[in-house]
Protein backbone atom coordinates (compact mmCIF):
# COMPACT_ATOMS: atom_id res chain seq x y z
CA UNK A 1 0.00 0.00 0.00
CA UNK A 2 1.56 3.48 -1.12
CA UNK A 3 0.81 6.53 0.79
CA UNK A 4 0.42 10.21 -0.59
CA UNK A 5 0.04 12.88 2.06
CA UNK A 6 -1.93 16.24 1.70
CA UNK A 7 -0.89 19.43 3.39
CA UNK A 8 -4.28 20.97 2.91
CA UNK A 9 -4.53 21.71 6.30
CA UNK A 10 -1.26 22.24 7.20
CA UNK A 11 -1.04 26.03 8.82
CA UNK A 12 2.83 25.99 7.77
CA UNK A 13 3.19 24.31 4.91
CA UNK A 14 6.77 24.45 4.11
CA UNK A 15 7.36 22.73 7.42
CA UNK A 16 4.86 20.01 6.89
CA UNK A 17 6.74 19.62 3.12
CA UNK A 18 10.46 19.01 5.02
CA UNK A 19 9.32 17.09 7.69
CA UNK A 20 7.21 14.51 5.42
CA UNK A 21 10.78 14.45 3.42
CA UNK A 22 11.93 12.67 6.36
CA UNK A 23 9.81 10.09 6.20
CA UNK A 24 9.35 6.94 3.59
CA UNK A 25 6.08 8.36 2.73
CA UNK A 26 5.48 7.55 -1.31
CA UNK A 27 3.92 10.93 -2.96
CA UNK A 28 3.13 14.69 -1.94
CA UNK A 29 -0.53 15.16 -2.31
CA UNK A 30 -1.37 18.45 -4.07
CA UNK A 31 -4.94 19.42 -3.59
CA UNK A 32 -5.71 22.42 -6.10
CA UNK A 33 -8.68 24.65 -5.35
CA UNK A 34 -9.89 26.94 -8.49
CA UNK A 35 -12.80 28.71 -6.10
CA UNK A 36 -15.37 27.26 -8.89
CA UNK A 37 -14.86 23.19 -8.18
CA UNK A 38 -14.67 23.41 -5.28
CA UNK A 39 -14.90 26.72 -2.84
CA UNK A 40 -11.30 28.37 -2.88
CA UNK A 41 -9.45 27.75 0.56
CA UNK A 42 -6.21 29.34 1.06
CA UNK A 43 -3.60 27.16 -0.19
CA UNK A 44 0.01 27.54 -1.42
CA UNK A 45 -0.17 29.64 -4.69
CA UNK A 46 1.78 27.99 -7.72
CA UNK A 47 4.18 30.96 -7.54
CA UNK A 48 5.14 29.27 -4.33
CA UNK A 49 4.42 25.84 -5.67
CA UNK A 50 6.93 25.95 -8.11
CA UNK A 51 9.73 25.81 -5.46
CA UNK A 52 8.42 23.01 -3.49
CA UNK A 53 11.66 21.05 -4.50
CA UNK A 54 13.28 23.24 -1.88
CA UNK A 55 11.22 21.85 1.05
CA UNK A 56 11.19 18.18 -0.93
CA UNK A 57 12.43 15.25 -3.15
CA UNK A 58 9.60 13.37 -3.17
CA UNK A 59 7.42 13.12 -6.61
CA UNK A 60 4.38 14.69 -6.69
CA UNK A 61 0.10 13.37 -6.82
CA UNK A 62 -1.67 16.46 -8.31
CA UNK A 63 -5.06 16.55 -7.75
CA UNK A 64 -6.93 18.97 -9.91
CA UNK A 65 -10.24 20.15 -8.02
CA UNK A 66 -10.82 22.89 -10.75
CA UNK A 67 -13.38 23.10 -13.85
CA UNK A 68 -11.00 23.44 -16.35
CA UNK A 69 -7.45 22.31 -15.81
CA UNK A 70 -5.74 22.85 -18.99
CA UNK A 71 -3.56 26.03 -17.31
CA UNK A 72 -3.13 23.91 -14.37
CA UNK A 73 -1.80 21.26 -16.15
CA UNK A 74 1.11 22.65 -17.90
CA UNK A 75 2.16 24.44 -14.95
CA UNK A 76 2.58 21.17 -12.60
CA UNK A 77 4.67 19.19 -15.55
CA UNK A 78 6.74 21.36 -15.34
CA UNK A 79 7.45 20.03 -11.72
CA UNK A 80 8.55 16.99 -10.18
CA UNK A 81 4.67 15.49 -10.77
CA UNK A 82 4.12 11.57 -10.91
CA UNK A 83 0.22 11.75 -11.38
CA UNK A 84 -2.23 14.52 -12.22
CA UNK A 85 -5.55 13.61 -11.93
CA UNK A 86 -8.90 15.48 -12.99
CA UNK A 87 -12.00 15.27 -11.99
CA UNK A 88 -14.70 13.04 -14.02
CA UNK A 89 -17.19 15.83 -13.46
CA UNK A 90 -15.84 18.17 -15.45
CA UNK A 91 -16.05 19.34 -19.35
CA UNK A 92 -13.42 18.22 -22.00
CA UNK A 93 -12.39 15.43 -19.97
CA UNK A 94 -11.07 13.66 -22.55
CA UNK A 95 -9.08 16.20 -23.94
CA UNK A 96 -7.53 16.78 -20.32
CA UNK A 97 -6.53 13.69 -20.35
CA UNK A 98 -4.49 13.57 -23.28
CA UNK A 99 -2.91 16.67 -22.42
CA UNK A 100 -1.75 15.07 -19.00
CA UNK A 101 -0.39 12.42 -20.87
CA UNK A 102 1.41 14.63 -23.90
CA UNK A 103 3.59 16.14 -21.59
CA UNK A 104 4.90 12.25 -20.09
CA UNK A 105 2.83 12.11 -16.50
CA UNK A 106 0.46 9.62 -15.44
CA UNK A 107 -3.28 10.63 -16.07
CA UNK A 108 -5.80 10.28 -12.83
CA UNK A 109 -9.45 10.65 -12.61
CA UNK A 110 -11.66 11.41 -9.65
CA UNK A 111 -14.77 10.68 -8.76
CA UNK A 112 -16.66 12.42 -6.48
CA UNK A 113 -19.06 10.69 -3.69
CA UNK A 114 -22.15 11.02 -5.82
CA UNK A 115 -20.55 9.85 -9.30
CA UNK A 116 -20.79 6.17 -9.93
CA UNK A 117 -18.15 3.88 -10.66
CA UNK A 118 -19.47 3.30 -14.52
CA UNK A 119 -18.67 6.45 -15.04
CA UNK A 120 -14.78 5.76 -15.45
CA UNK A 121 -15.39 3.02 -18.38
CA UNK A 122 -15.35 5.00 -21.21
CA UNK A 123 -11.45 6.14 -20.28
CA UNK A 124 -10.39 3.19 -19.12
CA UNK A 125 -7.86 2.90 -21.87
CA UNK A 126 -6.79 6.66 -21.17
CA UNK A 127 -6.55 6.09 -17.35
CA UNK A 128 -2.94 5.38 -15.06
CA UNK A 129 -5.44 6.07 -11.62
CA UNK A 130 -8.51 6.80 -10.44
CA UNK A 131 -9.28 8.61 -7.23
CA UNK A 132 -12.05 7.70 -5.34
CA UNK A 133 -13.17 10.70 -3.00
CA UNK A 134 -14.69 9.87 0.67
CA UNK A 135 -15.57 13.42 1.32
CA UNK A 136 -16.64 16.03 -0.64
CA UNK A 137 -13.75 17.64 -2.26
CA UNK A 138 -12.52 21.28 -0.84
CA UNK A 139 -11.33 20.55 2.31
CA UNK A 140 -9.15 18.56 4.85
CA UNK A 141 -10.01 16.95 8.18
CA UNK A 142 -13.82 15.09 7.22
CA UNK A 143 -15.16 12.49 8.02
CA UNK A 144 -14.78 9.33 5.50
CA UNK A 145 -17.83 8.45 4.34
CA UNK A 146 -18.10 4.54 4.11
CA UNK A 147 -19.72 4.32 0.81
CA UNK A 148 -16.37 4.29 -0.57
CA UNK A 149 -15.24 1.27 0.69
CA UNK A 150 -18.11 -0.38 -1.51
CA UNK A 151 -17.09 1.93 -4.41
CA UNK A 152 -12.94 1.14 -4.26
CA UNK A 153 -14.24 -3.16 -4.30
CA UNK A 154 -16.58 -2.69 -7.36
CA UNK A 155 -13.94 -0.51 -9.02
CA UNK A 156 -11.65 -3.31 -8.60
CA UNK A 157 -13.93 -5.77 -10.39
CA UNK A 158 -14.36 -3.47 -12.98
CA UNK A 159 -11.03 -2.84 -13.50
CA UNK A 160 -10.52 -6.50 -13.74
CA UNK A 161 -13.70 -7.35 -16.06
CA UNK A 162 -11.90 -4.89 -18.94
CA UNK A 163 -8.30 -5.76 -18.13
CA UNK A 164 -7.59 -1.91 -17.25
CA UNK A 165 -3.94 -0.65 -15.66
CA UNK A 166 -5.36 2.02 -13.37
CA UNK A 167 -4.37 1.57 -9.84
CA UNK A 168 -6.60 2.55 -7.34
CA UNK A 169 -6.07 5.95 -4.89
CA UNK A 170 -8.68 6.82 -2.14
CA UNK A 171 -8.76 10.22 -0.87
CA UNK A 172 -10.55 12.10 1.88
CA UNK A 173 -11.13 11.18 6.08
CA UNK A 174 -8.39 7.94 6.10
CA UNK A 175 -7.14 7.06 9.34
CA UNK A 176 -5.79 3.96 10.33
CA UNK A 177 -9.33 1.88 11.01
CA UNK A 178 -10.72 3.07 7.32
CA UNK A 179 -7.00 1.59 6.15
CA UNK A 180 -7.88 -1.62 7.50
CA UNK A 181 -10.95 -1.77 5.06
CA UNK A 182 -9.60 -0.41 2.12
CA UNK A 183 -7.10 -3.13 0.99
CA UNK A 184 -7.96 -3.00 -2.59
CA UNK A 185 -6.61 -0.05 -2.61
CA UNK A 186 -3.05 0.52 -4.17
CA UNK A 187 -2.31 4.43 -2.98
CA UNK A 188 -4.20 5.86 0.32
CA UNK A 189 -3.91 9.94 0.30
CA UNK A 190 -3.97 11.09 3.79
CA UNK A 191 -3.72 14.57 5.66
CA UNK A 192 -4.64 15.28 8.64
CA UNK A 193 -4.25 11.78 10.43
CA UNK A 194 -0.22 12.31 9.26
CA UNK A 195 0.18 15.87 9.91
CA UNK A 196 -1.51 16.45 13.20
CA UNK A 197 0.15 14.00 15.17
CA UNK A 198 4.21 14.99 15.87
CA UNK A 199 5.74 11.78 14.41
CA UNK A 200 4.46 11.61 10.88
CA UNK A 201 6.46 8.05 10.01
CA UNK A 202 4.35 6.84 13.23
CA UNK A 203 1.31 7.92 11.48
CA UNK A 204 2.54 6.41 8.12
CA UNK A 205 3.47 3.21 9.25
CA UNK A 206 0.46 2.68 10.90
CA UNK A 207 -1.57 2.99 7.93
CA UNK A 208 0.50 0.85 5.57
CA UNK A 209 -0.26 -2.11 8.35
C1 LIG B 1 -10.16 16.94 0.06
C2 LIG B 1 -8.78 16.73 -0.48
C3 LIG B 1 -7.99 15.74 0.32
C4 LIG B 1 -7.80 16.11 1.77
C5 LIG B 1 -7.31 14.95 2.56
O1 LIG B 1 -10.85 17.75 -0.79
O2 LIG B 1 -8.83 16.29 -1.81
O3 LIG B 1 -6.76 15.46 -0.32
O4 LIG B 1 -6.96 17.19 1.93
O5 LIG B 1 -7.19 15.36 3.89
P1 LIG B 1 -7.78 14.51 5.10
O6 LIG B 1 -6.96 13.25 5.15
O7 LIG B 1 -7.54 15.40 6.28
O8 LIG B 1 -9.22 14.26 4.82
ZN1 LIG C 1 -7.03 15.46 -2.73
Amino acid sequence: MKISASFLSSENVPETLVKLNDTDVDFIHVDVLDGKFVPKIKTMPFRQMKHIYEYTDKRLDVHLMVENPKKYISKFATLNTEYITIHEEIEDVEEALSLIHSYGIKAGLSLKLETPVEAVVPYLADLDLILIMAVEPGRGGQQFEKEAIEKVNELKKVLKKYHAKAVISVDGGITEEVSKKLGKADILVSGSFITEEDDFQKQIDALRK
